[in-house]
């Protein structure tokens, strides 16, 4: 066995509350070694991580890594919220009971480290100082190397965070298990993703992929999160969290929105760099993933990014659809790249919608690790990276990261959004100014899966607020919350409905998206100053065309505009019915929402 109370002391780690979790599960596991980390051991694993070949370097200071070909994105059917109150049970959080669950899950982590490193990752999921931090620090176990390299870019990771919190930090086991005897996707799966939430305990088991296996990031960050913020008066969404300057009044906007995973947050966030539409405005990034949202002791409406890194989605990032991307992982700032494919003679990355294809394939390695050059004349189209290939950087590597973004306070948040893939009913943007047709716009987000989620992708469904695969208590509940919290704010943010994705019956997109977005956000911005009036629907305000901003579009985009910028009343009329199903699975939905659906309803059958 190993000796804990050594290790943690020579570690500084001085909480009790953490020494006697980690001897806890040091038992359980079977670890053979303890190692307490920070963020200053960094260069350190990446040196063992490479020795070993868990990473290969992809340039300076740049790294690539695979994981298990079975296991390259989140698992939503085998996570689960479990609490020991039946009534936190959703239709969305796979409830269960945590007296069923946790015997489960220490029975499948028992002995299951033995051999390996269990390494103990002290986290804060905030700034320091922030008026949530008492709900955002951690400490991750985990016996996977590559796990605690990817948590020390997504989170601020060392003892000093944790030692003076007592007991209020969240408890986060994950054992990675082996990969290859799980039965992934098969009836005898053997993977169990539990956020046990009344006790503040996630238990992870079964696989190293990054939102299943950085506890900080999802788990706590979302799940745990919100139940937290259920019970202590915070919202914690799947948001990104973006500011704009109009240089010439001077004026500064916060916006932050939910899309479902793969859909555009981190795009949204980080493409609008300084000089995206002119010079006339400064985008700012706060996140690209998550916001925990609280009303101030002023009474407005604040939020801040939780995260210290980007996990972002390499497919189509490029010099001209996200050039701050780029700018983030470039030598020297230590990204790492998963499943993307990878040159074993020249040590390049590369992923579909990067550049144009190599034509040398000397050295190409698909993400499998399957030599390119080789394959079988059946496979010659298949994917060079995984769709849900991905790269890790930290924030202070974006380019356009906000000068305050480690700013305790957070910022006031202005505008809310929402938007999926829709590929067809969404306009461009409707703006939604009453707050209860806000969340009920929110909570009736429908849109395409993407790769994000296994073997879902393309598959329409309902996704509120971009938190289905997060939700962890009941949708009813998170609707009357969502009420409360701005009920209680004195100044109300507005809302819109945005969709990037609309498609042409040849199945282009109608509007070109990425740096373009940041004009109908204007617009919105315009809107909630009086500065334009747009056209009133039924389905919220959506902008005349003259009062967008044009300028440099491109023909297509011209043609295409006017589409985009209308609603089709019989499918929306086909649509509010199909809300109807959707909201009435939630048992005891605050009426105000019901009533937000009836006068959306109305209105569509009076146009
Ligand atoms: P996130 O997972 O919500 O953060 O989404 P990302 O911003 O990583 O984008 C997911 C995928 O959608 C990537 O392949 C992007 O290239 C693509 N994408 C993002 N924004 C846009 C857009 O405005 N238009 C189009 N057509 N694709 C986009
Ligand atoms: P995404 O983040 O939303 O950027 O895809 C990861 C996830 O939600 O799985
Ligand atoms: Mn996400
Ligand atoms: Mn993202």
């Amino acid at each position: 066995m190993v000796d804990v109370e050594r290790t943690l002391d020579e570690a500084g780690l001085t909480n009790p509350h953490v020494r006697e979790y980690v001897a806890h599960w040091a038992n359980i596991t079977g670890a053979e070694r303890i190692e307490v980390v920070s963020a200053a051991d960094d260069a350190r694993l990446i040196q063992e991580s490479l020795d070993a070949g868990e990473l290969l370097p992809a340039g300076e200071g740049l790294y690539y890594s695979r994981s298990y070909y079975k296991d390259t994105a989140r698992a939503e059917e085998r996570t689960i919220v479990a609490t020991s109150n039946e009534a936190d049970k959703g239709v969305y959080n796979n409830w269960k009971p945590s007296a069923e669950m946790k015997p489960k899950l220490v029975e499948l982590m028992t002995g299951a480290s033995e051999g390996k490193t269990m390494y103990v990752i002290p986290y804060l999921m905030s700034p320091k100082g922030s008026p949530v931090e008492k709900f955002a620090a951690g400490v991750e176990l985990t016996d996977n190397r590559n796990v605690v390299l990817q948590m020390i870019r997504m989170a601020r990771v060392g003892v000093e965070y944790i030692n003076d919190l007592g007991d209020s930090f969240v408890k986060a086991v994950h054992v990675t298990g082996d990969l290859e005897n799980l039965g992934q996707g098969t009836p005898d799966d053997k993977r169990y993703f539990v956020t046990v939430a009344d006790e503040r305990t996630i238990l992870h088991f079964g696989s190293s992929y990054g939102g299943n296996a950085l506890l900080g990031k999802i788990a706590h960050g979302l799940r745990q999160g919100a139940y937290d913020g259920w019970k202590n008066g915070f919202l914690v969404e799947q948001f990104m969290l973006l500011g704009i300057t109009d240089k010439q009044t001077g004026k500064k906007y916060n916006i932050c929105g939910g899309f479902p995973s793969a859909s555009g947050k981190t795009n949204l966030a980080m493409t609008l760099a300084p000089d995206a539409l002119g010079d006339r405005y400064y985008v700012e990034f706060y996140g690209d993933d998550i916001a925990w949202i609280w009303v101030g002791d002023d009474g407005k409406l604040y939020g801040m990014n939780p995260e210290n890194g980007v996990f972002g989605v390499a497919k189509d990032t490029n010099e001209k659809t996200n050039p701050t991307a780029i700018d983030s992982i470039v030598p020297g700032t230590g990204a790492i790249f998963t499943n993307v494919a990878y040159n074993a003679k020249t040590q390049e990355v590369w992923w579909e919608g990067k550049s144009e294809k190599p034509t040398d394939l000397d050295g190409w390695e698909d993400w499998k690790g399957d030599i390119i050059a080789d394959r079988a004349p059946e496979n010659a189209d298949d994917p060079w990276a995984h769709p849900n290939s991905r790269f890790t950087t930290t924030l202070a590597n974006v380019p356009n990261v906000a000068k305050d973004f480690e700013d305790p306070k957070g910022v006031e948040i202005h505008g809310i959004i929402f938007g999926g893939r829709t590929r067809d009913r969404e306009p461009l943007i409707r703006a939604i100014r009453d707050v209860a047709e806000g969340v009920y716009d929110g909570l009736t987000l429908g849109a395409e899966a993407t790769a994000a989620a296994d073997g879902l992708e393309g598959v329409l469904r309902y996704d509120p607020m971009s938190m289905r695969p997060f939700m962890s208590y009941s949708e009813a509940d998170y609707a009357a919350h969502w009420l409360e919290v701005l009920g209680r704010a004195t100044t109300k943010p507005i809302f819109a409905h945005v969709n990037w994705f609309q498609r042409g019956e040849d199945g282009r997109f109608l509007w070109p998206g990425y740096r373009e977005n940041l004009r109908p956000l204007n617009w919105l911005m315009e809107y909630l100053n009086g500065e334009v009036e747009g056209v009133q629907t039924p389905v919220g305000v959506l902008p005349k065309r003259e009062e967008l901003n044009l300028e440099g579009l491109d023909e297509q985009a011209l043609a295409d505009l006017d589409t985009i910028l209308t609603i089709d009343v019989p499918r929306w009329q086909q649509e509010m019915g199909f809300r109807e199903k959707h909201l009435a699975q939630f048992d005891g939905l605050p009426e105000e929402i019901w009533e937000a659906h009836r006068r959306v309803a109305q209105a569509l059958d009076n146009a």
